[in-house]
């Protein structure tokens, strides 16, 4: 698997991110804490692990600009060039000691997403995917699930945060999509759920309201492992309308009818 250069870059840096939040892992209880919202919660280790990437991409590629979740927007002079950046994807896990957490870093050029990196420190499965270049995890190329029918089908899913308009329908949405699936499953870091999707260990994903940060980097794997990605009313919005559901040629419209 030939990695660009600019797909190096970013396992670097994630891979360095991924040693300060395995340290922090290892020292939860001493982390500072505090909510954005109902159940959002932000810790030193997001903060430690956001400082450690953008020093090291922007070491790398001084010029792009950022997207990242805790600092916003950070202009760069390449206009060209953007990272969209979250630096820890499952924080309510990981300040619970539950080891699904990660780390995804994507890269934009000219409003079109080329790169994009998962990584879980906690199990350190490393997903890479680069547009037209397939996706991996470590060095395994990915290829979502063949399943073809619900009823033998697994599906994640993300419950938004208490106070969301979306969180009432999401109660419907989940009571339709149960009745039909085999399974059902909440593992709390829309970026891993995306990167089991592009990996077959599930068969399809959906949510609402979420941000950039948390689906960039696995739209992108999910499409290079040969699967669906679109907003929930089946457009490509994903990015900036917040919702999105992704699967296999055959999961992703069952389900795109089930909850849209
Ligand atoms: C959260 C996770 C979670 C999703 C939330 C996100 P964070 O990201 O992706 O799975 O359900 O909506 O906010 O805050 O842990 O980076
Ligand atoms: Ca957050
Ligand atoms: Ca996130
Ligand atoms: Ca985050």
């Amino acid at each position: 698997m030939a990695r660009s250069p600019a797909l190096q870059v970013m396992v670097q840096a994630v891979m360095k991110a991924g040693r300060s939040l395995r340290r922090d892992f290892g020292e939860v209880e001493q982390l500072q804490v505090s909510t954005k919202g109902p159940g959002d919660f932000v810790s030193a280790a997001d903060r430690h692990a956001e400082d450690v990437l953008r020093a090291e991409l922007t070491r790398a590629r001084p010029g792009y600009g950022f997207l990242m979740e805790e600092s916003g927007v950070i202009e760069g002079t390449d206009p060209d060039h953007r990272f969209i950046v979250d630096p820890l994807d499952g924080t309510t896990n990981f300040l619970h000691g539950i080891p699904i957490f990660a780390i995804s870093v994507a890269l934009e050029r000219s409003g079109v997403l080329v790169a994009g990196v998962i990584f879980n420190p906690a199990t350190d499965e490393l997903y890479t995917a680069e547009r037209g270049g397939g996706a991996y995890m470590n060095d395994r190329r990915l290829r979502v699930a063949a399943r073809r029918d619900l009823p033998d089908a697994v599906i994640a899913c993300g419950v938004p945060h208490l106070g969301k308009p979306s969180h009432d329908l999401f109660r419907e949405e989940l009571s339709r999509v149960q009745a039909q699936v085999a399974g059902v499953r909440r593992f709390g870091s829309a970026a891993l759920d995306l990167a089991m999707v592009a990996s077959g260990r599930v068969d399809g994903f959906w949510e609402r309201s979420l941000k950039p940060w948390d689906v960039a980097a696995g739209i992108l794997l999910v499409k290079e492992a040969g699967g669906f990605v679109t907003d929930m009313k089946g457009g490509d919005t994903m990015l900036s309308g917040g919702s999105i559901v992704a699967g296999n040629e055959h999961i992703h419209p069952s389900l795109l009818k089930l909850v849209k």
